[in-house]
């Protein structure tokens, strides 16, 4: 049972719990023809056989004092204000089982406010529920700063005007009285994989992705702009990137370093004469006295040619295979020079009796380990006479029989290199020929004074 004042001001809203039972009228409950007693505040009416109400303001002088007015109330009276009037109100428990949610937190304050006992003047607010008087005005009250709130530890308690409201914080949601942790993972927000959290969630992306600016996508990660490993090139790919070697070089195991190809040891043909391995390619080498020709071949320089050679005037330049010689082109006696390379021993002379006439020198230059048999030089009679026949050979110089001379025709013979020469080595053959007239009785001979030159290489 509620009693509710009504002031001419403002509207206050009144809970008595002091004075009122919860009866409009008491019944006796056992054996009513002998009960005679009832509580304070009412009186036994014999002819409706109920307990009926004392109306105090009648009965007591005075009941209240000052300016208050006096209000008969079921068990009790009221000292109110003048200007209030008194209604009664509908029982409070139909009314909070309507709607629990948004009203309960205001059933609850008003069931918790106490109120001040009639009578005793301290802390009486003459203001609604919710609201507290600062001097002549009402103002809110901050349930939830003060604490005298009903929300779930889990809720969070926002005050209203007047009232307060028990909310979930952003990403719950209320089952029960309870704000529950909403699962945004099962929501499919992200592309590659959620992570739920307390209250939110956050998008993570495998390997080689990041999360994009809209938190939810992925977006590849070029690795190559962000340091990737690689030791030569980075080939970005979706997802994860590529290591790549420049020519010469071999991916490392690893994927991410370059190692360089020893391409020498790849064939002993590389080169002619040495392979030089270098960082990611190679390079072929040639000896003193040689160039590089193309780039694997070594050619022999003709120093007498380029002019490096170091030969004193007088002497003659003759080019070997890597190298060259200073050949003082001079006749031995009793041999005189005619020309450049002919020498001649004068029939005027009596030492030329039993000596070649004539000797020419000449110069020749060949590689080692040549393959063998060899044509090397061929001879050929200068000055032919009708019906003479001419025979060749070698006189000196062949001690080892390295040589042979294959004869061509009556004028010409080819000196045969017949064994494999190791160089470097030097040779000097006198070759011979021998003109023989058998009708005139007529016999001379010519030479040919041969230096060879067998280089150290075979090229
Ligand atoms: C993504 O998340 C960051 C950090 O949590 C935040 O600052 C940003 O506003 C979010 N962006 C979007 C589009 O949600
Ligand atoms: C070569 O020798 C033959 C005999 O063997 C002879 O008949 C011929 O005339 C000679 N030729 C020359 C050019 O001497």
């Amino acid at each position: 049972m509620r009693l509710v004042c009504v002031l001419s001001a403002v509207c206050v809203c009144v809970s008595l719990l002091v004075c009122v039972p919860d009866v409009t009228a008491q019944t006796p409950t056992t054996a009513p023809s002998t009960y005679t007693e009832c509580t304070d505040g009412y009186e036994w009416d014999a002819e409706s056989q109920h307990c009926k109400d004392i109306n105090e303001c009648e009965t007591i002088a005075d009941a209240c004092q000052g300016e208050m007015k006096c209000f008969n109330h079921y068990g009790g009276y009221l000292c109110l204000p003048r200007s209030a009037s008194v209604i009664t109100a509908p029982d409070p428990v139909s009314q909070s089982e309507g709607e629990p949610g948004a009203e309960g937190p205001m059933e609850e304050q008003q069931q918790q406010q106490t109120l001040p006992v009639v009578g005793t003047n301290e802390a009486f607010n003459p203001c609604p529920v919710g609201y507290q008087a600062q001097g002549e005005n009402c103002i809110d009250v901050d349930e939830c700063e003060l604490g005298i709130h009903e929300c779930q530890p889990s809720q969070q308690c926002v005050n209203m005007v007047g009232t307060y409201s028990c909310q979930c914080p952003e990403g719950y949601s209320k089952i029960g009285l309870e704000c529950v942790d909403i699962d945004e993972c099962r929501y499919r927000y992200c592309q590659h994989r959620c992570v739920n959290l307390p209250g939110s969630f956050s998008c993570e992306c495998e390997a080689g992705f990041q999360v994009a600016p809209n938190n939810r996508s992925c977006v590849d990660v070029n690795e190559c702009e962000m340091g990737a490993p690689c030791e030569q090139r980075c080939y970005n790919t979706y997802g994860t990137f590529l290591c790549r070697c420049e020519q010469g070089y071999d991916l490392g195991p690893e994927g991410y370093s370059c190692q360089d190809i020893d391409e020498c040891s790849y064939s002993s043909y590389l080169c002619q004469y040495h392979c030089a391995n270098e960082p990611g390619s190679f390079s072929c080498e040639c000896p003193e006295g040689y160039e590089i020709l193309g780039s694997r071949l070594c050619q022999d320089i003709n120093e007498c040619e380029t002019g490096a050679h170091q030969c004193g005037e007088g002497q003659m330049c003759v080019n070997v295979h890597g190298s060259y010689r200073c050949l003082d082109n001079r006749c031995l006696e009793p041999y005189v020079q005619v020309s450049e390379n002919r020498c001649v021993c004068p029939s005027t002379k009596p030492e030329c009796r039993d000596l070649p006439f004539s000797i020419v020198q000449r110069y020749m230059s060949i590689t080692s380990e040549r393959t063998v048999p060899s044509d090397i030089f061929q001879i050929q009679a200068t000055s032919v006479y009708p019906g003479a026949l001419n025979t060749f050979r070698i006189r000196t110089g062949d001690e080892q029989g390295e040589f042979y001379i294959r004869q061509i025709n009556n004028i010409s013979a080819m000196l045969v290199l017949g064994q494999a020469v190791t160089g470097p080595r030097e040779f000097v053959l006198d070759l011979e020929m021998v003109s023989v007239n058998p009708i005139l009785n007529y016999q001379t001979s010519s030479s040919l004074r041969l230096y060879i030159y067998v280089g150290p290489y075979a090229f």
